[in-house]
């Protein structure tokens, strides 16, 4: 059975950096579960399917074709990686992410991942629900002001439109909607341990993920 480290946890957590340098420090594949559900919303909105039409967003998930090339996502063959890393399709992915028939119908894309030797994922119910059986668990926290400056430098880095105070406004409506909806709520599974980021770099995270992953 092909092993499997479950990182989850809320917006801008550090989960997506921390989980990408675990799998690369153990030569794992990497499994960006959010940007699956953003790729999903971008195509729907490019497609005019509004973001509560649940039946027509589970229709074309198993249609996309996504390919990952490091940083790079393409859909369909054609690069959308700036499009799909947008605050705005944060927040469409967000509201998909609510309709259970869209959630069941990326499942499988999302398990077809689990390859040898062994597969990160990050998202926010992959110890939860995609991967119950995984044998190593975590789940990342930082303070919403934290996680606001963090996902500001990002989207700053990568010459994109970000507004700090809208930030920490969107994060917080972003995770009381993760955390309220019936499906796959966002919350901590019994068998998760617990990382609060806040004071943490990004290499304090990862090494403390790998140092779990060794005992
Ligand atoms: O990077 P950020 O944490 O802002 O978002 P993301 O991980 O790219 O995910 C975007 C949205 O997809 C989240 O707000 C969740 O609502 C949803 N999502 C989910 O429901 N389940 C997952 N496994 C991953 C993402």
């Amino acid at each position: 059975n092909t092993p499997v480290i479950a990182i989850d946890g809320p917006t801008a957590s550090g989960k997506g950096s921390v989980a990408a340098r675990v799998a690369s420090a153990l030569g794992w594949h990497y499994l960006d579960s959010g940007a699956i559900y953003r790729v999903l919303a971008l195509a729907g909105l490019q497609r005019g399917i509004a973001l509560d039409d649940e039946a027509s967003l589970a229709a074309l998930a198993p249609k996309l074709e996504v390919r990952f090339d490091g940083e790079a996502i393409y859909i369909d063959g054609v690069e959308a990686s700036l499009d799909v890393r947008r605050e705005t399709t944060g927040n469409a992915a967000s509201k998909i992410a609510v309709l259970p028939g869209v959630r069941t119908a990326l499942m499988a894309r999302l398990r077809a991942f689990r390859q040898a030797p062994g597969l990160v994922g990050d998202g926010r119910d992959m110890g939860s629900v995609v991967f119950p059986d995984a044998p190593l668990k975590i789940f990342l926290t930082a303070s919403a002001e934290a996680r606001a400056e963090r996902r500001y430098k990002q989207l700053i880095e990568k010459g994109l439109a970000a507004n700090l105070d809208s930030l920490v406004q969107e994060l917080r409506e972003r995770d009381a909607r993760d955390a309220s909806r019936p499906v796959a709520p966002l919350k901590p599974c019994e068998d998760a341990i617990l990382l609060d980021t806040t004071p943490l770099t990004i290499d304090e995270a990862v090494a403390f993920v790998l140092q779990q992953a060794q005992t």
